[in-house]
């Protein structure tokens, strides 16, 4: 029979493997202030058990963190960046908020993860603080270096006079030389269908090591508290899991129209203060950065989302340069895979959306084509599709697969009636791909709940009725694939010397990649 010991620390583990109940606070110093809460009533003859440790709530206070989310910075195991709002858009009068965390040592518990009296949080960090975008709330971003890069850590956010977020744990980064997971999706939104991809995700069966956002994250297009219900629906998953994030056309309708920044500039505007930039803490600071995960180096590509910020040149050529880079460390052995992740596809069969951008996509094309990328996962069409390996939409054993997953739940949509040749799967409803990393291979699962046809919304009348589709179904395996690594002779095909910025100009019509992707940003506007 249980002692009360061991039952209390019993239900501190099943609170804790509960994602929907918050975790046991071991600080009792704070208990005093910590968040009361209306525990349920016991049934009848079941015995009343008082908790020795108050929920782990955090602690309220004046100005209480909201919103917490863990990103990476340069190194994968090293760095953690952590993000977090508080209400109050001037900051003035407001406490310095900062970080306060520690590594987890292996032999603790649950319990001593969150005790706070006998396991301190030994390391402070303080926060940069900035206004939101478009809100009445203050962005903090926390840059931390982990010394034991091999430990998980633990952490909380605000200060004492603020109040105190609830206790959060982040896992060490998988090691290279053992299988880890990432997961991929676009294209989300607060609605009912995101909300229940979410719920899936955050199930046990399918951990993952980190969780990359291919853009239209929120879809709050300039209604910025949105962004705040997409971060409260999201705390669960992204508080704890390494996340990085790319915009879509959606997050472009997202800078502040007040910012004292923007310059005019015949019909369009130079925005700086993009929500996206200000909610999200990721390398440099700008919509497009690389970053290695073990033996996988990423480019994030903002595909020229932010067209209005004037950096699509220099985002190009910052392109061109990490890739010739990831090439030349694959040719050495140092990483297997070069993988670009972005909102836009290059490649789509969604119906009514081919084709796309072309001047862009013949610059990527080439781009990619010349430093041979394994890989390009993205979202934008509310769809699935996956394609073969290919080189400028055709099928060919040199090329990327390109992995479309725009069926984070915000619509569901459906195909033209002609499939191109390049494509190995479709699939319409909702769903994320998760890949399996090993050395030298990843093995990817795309799990989905098939959009059902209801007498109001009948499939293949045209997107808008596709759009109200519902999804009842549960989730399930839909497609199936793997990418081995380019075997060495062929990876040494892919060493060219980056172009120079000048070399760039004379290959490609700049006015016309501008101009094609302002058509395409305001023609695409609704997805
Ligand atoms: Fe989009
Ligand atoms: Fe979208």
């Amino acid at each position: 029979m249980d002692t009360p010991s061991s039952l209390r620390r019993a239900l501190i583990k099943a609170a804790m493997l509960t994602p929907a109940l918050p975790l046991l606070n071991a600080c009792k110093t704070d208990s005093a202030t910590a968040n009361p809460t209306t525990p349920p009533a016991p049934s009848p003859g079941q015995p009343v058990i008082e908790p020795e440790i108050p929920p782990n709530l955090g602690v309220r206070g004046s100005h209480n963190p909201r919103g917490m989310h863990v990103s990476l910075l340069n190194d994968s195991h090293k760095s953690r960046g952590i993000t977090w709002f508080t209400d109050q858009s001037d900051g003035k009068n407001a406490p310095a908020a900062m970080v306060q965390w520690s590594h987890i040592d292996p032999s603790w518990d649950e319990v001593d993860v969150i005790n706070l009296v006998d396991h301190p949080l030994s390391n402070t960090i303080f926060a940069d603080s900035t206004a939101t975008t478009g809100v009445g709330a203050q962005t903090h971003k926390a840059s931390l270096q982990l010394n034991k890069p091999e430990l998980a850590i633990r952490y909380r956010v605000g200060s004492d006079e603020g109040g105190w977020s609830p206790i959060f744990t982040v896992p060490a980064s998988a090691k290279a030389d053992t299988n880890w997971h990432f997961v991929h999706f676009g294209d989300h939104g607060i609605g009912p269908l995101a909300q229940r991809l979410t719920a899936e995700l955050t199930k046990p069966q399918y951990h993952h090591n980190l969780l990359l956002l291919a853009g239209d994250i929120s879809y709050a297009d300039g209604n910025q508290p949105v962004w705040d219900t997409w971060f409260d629906q999201n705390q669960a998953l992204v508080s704890s899991t390494v996340t990085m994030a790319v915009p879509g056309n959606h997050e472009s309708k997202d800078a502040d129209p007040d910012d004292p920044f923007v310059i005019p500039l015949g019909d369009i505007a130079l925005f700086r203060d993009y929500a996206f930039n200000n909610r999200f803490h990721q390398p440099g600071g700008v919509s497009f950065y690389g970053f290695d995960y073990n033996r996988i180096h990423f480019f994030g590509f903002s595909g020229g989302a932010f067209i209005e910020d004037g950096k699509i040149l220099q985002e190009i050529i910052t392109m061109e340069a990490n890739l010739a880079r990831a090439a030349v460390r694959r040719a050495a052995g140092m990483i297997d895979f070069i993988i670009v992740f972005q909102h836009y596809t290059v490649w789509t069969d969604q119906e009514g959306r081919g084709p796309g951008n072309a001047s862009l996509i013949l610059v990527q094309d080439q781009m990619m084509a010349r430093y041979g990328v394994d890989l390009v996962i993205c979202g934008h069409d509310h769809i699935y599709q996956r394609s073969a390996p290919m080189v400028f939409g055709q099928r060919s054993p040199l090329g990327y697969v390109q992995v479309m997953a725009g069926t984070g739940g915000q619509s569901i949509r459906g195909f033209d009636d002609e499939i191109q040749g390049w494509s190995e799967k479709e699939f319409i409803g909702v769903g994320f791909c998760r890949y399996e990393v090993s050395p030298g291979l990843i093995k990817v699962n795309y799990f989905g709940s098939k959009g059902i046809d209801t007498p109001e919304t009948p499939h293949g009348v045209g997107s808008q009725k596709i759009e109200a589709m519902s999804v009842d179904a549960d989730f399930e395996l839909i497609d199936s694939f793997e990418v081995r690594k380019r075997q060495p002779k062929l990876a040494k095909s892919f060493l060219k010397p980056a172009r120079s910025a000048t070399e760039l100009a004379k290959a490609y019509n700049w006015d016309a990649i501008i101009a094609h992707t302002n058509h395409r940003n305001k023609h695409h506007g609704h997805a």
